[in-house]
């Protein structure tokens, strides 16, 4: 099924990808040749204000690895991928991956968990980070952690334990919700708001520079941008209604850790939940209209992104302090075409609707859109890794361009952590080390085993987990 689509390693040059781009009408700039540093627009620091500068305008995203401790510390696992991010040359770490604030918010039981009694337990990981940058001369980035309750996708025991903001006519089947009884009361999350502060001390003393108070990906904090029929202090039809809970939490976060920064990763756009259609590809659930259960989206048409207010959520961001939005989309649990375009999907997932270069365009494009609206945002973009050897290439051209601040590398950088290092120094691109898009990333921990990149990184490809991987492939497990 996959094949229906040109594979982009075997598109020679930038003129070739860019005839593939006007064959599926895509508008992305992409340059002839990579530049390096001092000349890439790659290389330009970026002023993130209050003294703060990213030395370049690569980010690495955050990524987990399901292989915490069951306490939610770091293995030697996390530790290896964190300094591989120190060492990637990145000059911003957006939060290194997702920590829960508490037990019950874990996505799986081995999430790492920031809180205070992990404290200590953390600090060698943004330790190993900075270490891992200094022994390869790059210039230190600038580091943050990403806090998460993970809400209807919580497993914190590996079983489905879904918090949930509110009753959903599609997603409440897929998690196993039948009664009220997973929606979160207004009490229990005047509980969860003190958990997020007291997550943000803990990261404040570890010396970090912000925490990302993590609203996307379908996790609670995203959930409640569209729970309209909710009733009580934290839903209702109003955007501001539906906010309340972030408001909330980022005046705890702002009174128990002043000096931190926050940012906001944001789904800025969603889709009605996908699963496989009639002819095996992924396609739109069944569901009414209007759909008023996704952000960004036109609920006539959800098919049809609108970030009207998704810019307006982004503006009060502002006004709260809070002026850096990575730009992402939907949920890899419900739409992973949206969310990390792949040619290969993962073993929950369903073979791609389109061809994976249309998903990055619409990503690339919703983070131009919104940097339009509310330009005072420093925006960072995310979805990159499918365009494998012209990330480069529209990267450049993208920030030349002013079409956001930032480039944030997710999968690619699991395969390929040297790229921003390799790129600014005008080394060739290794292209053995090129994310195809397996998804093993995303399969593994769908299947309960550690995530890494198994089919190119030598590390991944000889652990015992890959075997068990490939059967759970096959379907034999
Ligand atoms: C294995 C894996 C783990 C991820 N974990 C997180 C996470 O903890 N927090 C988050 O915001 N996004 C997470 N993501 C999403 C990535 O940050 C990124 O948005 C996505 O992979 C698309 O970017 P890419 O095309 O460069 O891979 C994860 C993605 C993968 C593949």
């Amino acid at each position: 099924m996959s094949e229906r689509y040109p594979r982009v390693a075997s598109l020679r040059s930038a003129e070739a990808f860019r005839e593939r781009l006007a064959e599926l009408e895509l508008e992305l700039p992409c340059d002839d040749e990579p530049l390096s540093a001092p000349d890439s627009p790659l290389a330009e620091p970026l002023d993130l204000g209050g003294g703060l500068v990213a030395p370049n305008r690569f980010v690495i995203q955050p990524m987990e690895g399901w292989d915490g401790t069951v306490d939610g510390l770091p293995t030697e696992l996390t530790l290896r991928r964190w300094r591989n991010f120190g060492r990637s040359g990145a000059g911003w770490i957006w939060g290194g991956e997702a920590m829960a604030v508490r037990e019950d918010g874990r996505a799986n039981p081995n999430q790492l968990i920031l809180d205070p009694e992990n404290a200590a337990g953390i600090e060698p990981l943004c330790d190993a980070l900075r270490e891992a940058a200094v022994a390869e001369g790059r210039e230190l980035p600038v580091l943050g952690l990403q806090l998460t309750h993970s809400g209807r996708w919580s497993r914190p025991d590996g079983e489905q334990s879904p918090r949930t903001a509110y009753r959903h006519p599609v997603l409440d089947r897929r998690v196993g919700v039948t009664d009220d009884a997973a929606v979160l009361g207004d009490d229990e999350l005047d509980g969860l708001i003190e958990d997020f502060a007291a997550s943000a001390r803990v990261a404040s003393a570890l010396g970090v520079a912000f925490v990302d108070v993590k609203h996307c990906h379908g996790y609670l904090l995203h959930e409640f941008l569209s729970a309209r029929g909710r009733p009580g202090r934290y839903g209702g039809e109003t955007l501001e209604e539906r906010s309340a809970l972030t408001r909330a939490i980022l005046a705890a976060v702002r009174e128990a850790a002043p000096g931190l920064r926050v940012g906001v990763r944001l789904s800025v756009f969603d889709h009605v939940p996908h699963a496989a259609g009639p002819d095996g590809r992924g396609a739109p659930e069944p569901h009414g209209l209007p759909y008023r259960h996704g952000f960004g989206l036109d609920p006539d048409d959800p098919s049809q992104i609108d970030l009207s207010e998704t810019a307006e959520f982004v503006r009060d961001l502002l006004e709260l302090g809070v002026g850096w939005v990575n730009v992402t989309a939907s949920s890899p649990y419900y739409a992973p075409h949206l969310q990390r375009p792949a040619l290969f999907p993962p073993t929950d997932g369903y073979p791609p609707p389109e061809d994976p270069l249309v998903g990055v365009a619409r990503l690339l494009g919703a983070a131009r859109d919104l940097k339009r609206a509310v330009p005072e945002a420093t925006v960072v973009s995310s979805g990159w890794s499918y365009l494998q050897e012209f990330v480069p290439h529209v990267a450049q051209a993208c920030v030349r361009e002013g079409w956001f601040d930032a480039v944030g590398l997710g999968r690619m950088v699991l395969s390929y952590p040297e790229l921003p290092a390799d790129v600014l120094a005008g080394r060739p691109f290794a292209r053995k080390k090129v994310c195809r898009t397996f998804s093993d990333c995303t399969s593994a921990p769908r299947n309960g085993l550690v995530s890494g990149c198994y089919p190119l990184d030598p590390f991944y490809r000889d652990l015992p987990e890959r075997v068990l991987l490939e059967e759970a492939k096959r379907g034999d497990s």
